[in-house]
């Protein structure tokens, strides 16, 4: 064995020992900024370091400024923690260090990422001529979608946006709800499409866009549009009316785009499926891996019903680039990148080993267990539960949100953000992680309510 390849044992010893104490560390960080500047930071050296120094002391270093969030007691945002298949696959896809851009330079990966988008699609009920592309996140799933969308509407009304840009195009309608996420509106101002130009219309209690709304204002307007729905919505969880929604799309020939970065996968559970009726019928879902397929940091999934459309929006060619059929997955047809990572291979992992009732099975663990969550904390006089617990997120109202997510976050059991719904500061919780288990929730609970009882006002 060439000894200039001991560092990736290091690595893996050093990953072991840092998954195996994710139960058991505080989910905080230990150092301060100051802290973590001073012991990462260092003038950078004339002479190269040995490979096996960097790595050790890069481990150190960096330990207290980690967080616990690949562990089972992390509640914030959503992020879900890593299959150790998806983490191993992971590793691998490192060191094979293959450009899964074109085929040519990735023939095994871009099979298993085209094995895996097969998969992805079957999961979630989707239509299986879909094209899939693994890009870094929802955020740029929504970026690939929208552009296919932009393509699809515009050349619809007789215009080539891919080579004319959008001076002078048709006036292009996009809506949204007003909790539509804000990578939504993001990724239209990374398409030309306008941040504030994104109409967001009126929701309901739990932040599901009103059909009604959608309706007349696609009634109203005479030309290209998008909708964009909701599949999740981050505070309450809730779904969009998709039935109505995609007739109204239908009707009025609008692309109708979900957003279903971790509530598309309600579609894998058979005791949640009701939640997406409807939604197969709409032309692109952007959805993640790395939040509750539970794979490392990156993976998004944009998926779109018509690949020609999607095609047409993101492929790019040149003369050094050999001409190839259509069946032969290049991934750079299909991603805004050129050059990338083959992000679907974790995701090929933990789909393996998880199985389709183990994918199931993690949907409806996390589900019950934000619905223990709810019940727990519903029983402290100065918590209330605002939402329909109808999936993995639990919103809560309580007097001081700030001083509750510092006091729960110093404490150090476990880990929850804030938000701001309906004009309403509050707490949320989210269960994504593959660790979760019901005694984690009991004692997250726990320090929950010391902490609101801590922060002294009533509720
Ligand atoms: C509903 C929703 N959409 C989009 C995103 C953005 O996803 P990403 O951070 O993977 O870009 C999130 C992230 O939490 C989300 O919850």
């Amino acid at each position: 064995m060439d000894p200039r390849y001991d560092v990736l044992d290091d690595a893996a010893r050093l990953a072991r020992q840092f998954v195996d104490g994710l139960g058991e560390r505080p989910v905080r960080e230990a150092a301060s900024l100051e802290e973590l500047r001073s012991s990462l930071g260092r003038p950078l050296g004339e002479a190269g370091e040995d490979p096996r120094t960097v790595i050790a002391e890069l481990a150190r270093d960096a330990d207290p400024g980690l967080i616990a969030s690949a562990g089972p007691r992390f509640f914030g945002f959503v992020i879900g923690g890593s299959l150790p298949a998806a983490v191993a696959a992971d590793w691998l896809t490192s060191a094979w260090d293959q450009n899964c851009g074109g085929y040519v330079a990735a023939p095994a990966l871009s099979v298993v990422e085209e094995v895996a988008a097969g998969w992805v699609l079957e999961l979630l009920g989707l239509p299986a001529r879909s094209s899939v592309a693994f890009v870094t996140g929802c955020q740029m799933a929504h970026f690939t979608c929208l552009a296919a969308a932009r393509h699809a509407v515009l050349r619809d009304a007789g215009w080539d946006v891919e080579a004319q840009g959008l001076q002078g195009a048709p006036d292009l309608l996009v809506l949204a709800g007003e909790q539509t996420h804000v990578t939504v509106q993001v990724a239209c101002r990374m398409l030309g499409l306008g941040f504030d130009r994104v109409r967001l219309l009126p929701c309901d209690s739990q932040g599901r866009v009103l059909a009604g709304e959608v309706l007349s204002a696609l009634a109203a307007h005479d030309g290209p549009a998008i909708v964009c729905a909701q599949a999740g919505e981050i505070n309450t969880g809730a779904f969009d009316p998709f039935p109505e929604i995609v007739a109204a799309c239908r009707e009025h020939g609008a692309w109708c785009h979900v957003d279903g970065a971790f509530g598309l996968w309600a579609a894998a559970s058979p005791a949640r499926r009701d939640l997406v009726a409807g939604l197969d019928g709409a032309d692109s879902w952007a959805t993640d891996g790395h939040k509750w397929l539970n794979v490392p940091y990156d993976c998004g999934i944009a998926i779109v019903a018509d690949p020609d459309a999607h095609r047409a929006a993101m492929t790019s060619t040149s003369p050094y680039i050999p001409p190839h059929e259509l069946d032969v997955p290049w991934g750079f047809d299909w991603n805004p990148e050129f050059s990338r990572r083959a992000r679907g291979v974790p995701v090929y992992a933990a789909l393996r080993s998880l199985g389709r009732s183990g994918v199931a099975d993690l949907v409806e663990r996390c589900c019950s267990h934000a619905a223990r969550m709810a019940s727990l904390l519903a029983e402290e006089p100065g918590v209330e539960v605002l939402n329909d617990v109808v999936l993995n997120q639990v919103l809560l109202r309580v007097a001081d949100p700030d001083a509750v997510i510092a006091r729960v976050q110093e404490e150090g059991t476990c880990w929850l953000s804030g938000s701001t719904f309906k004009g309403q500061a509050v707490v949320r919780v989210s269960v994504v992680g593959w660790q979760t288990t019901a005694a984690d929730v009991d004692r997250s609970a726990a320090a929950i309510v010391a902490a609101v009882r801590a922060s002294g006002r009533p509720g």
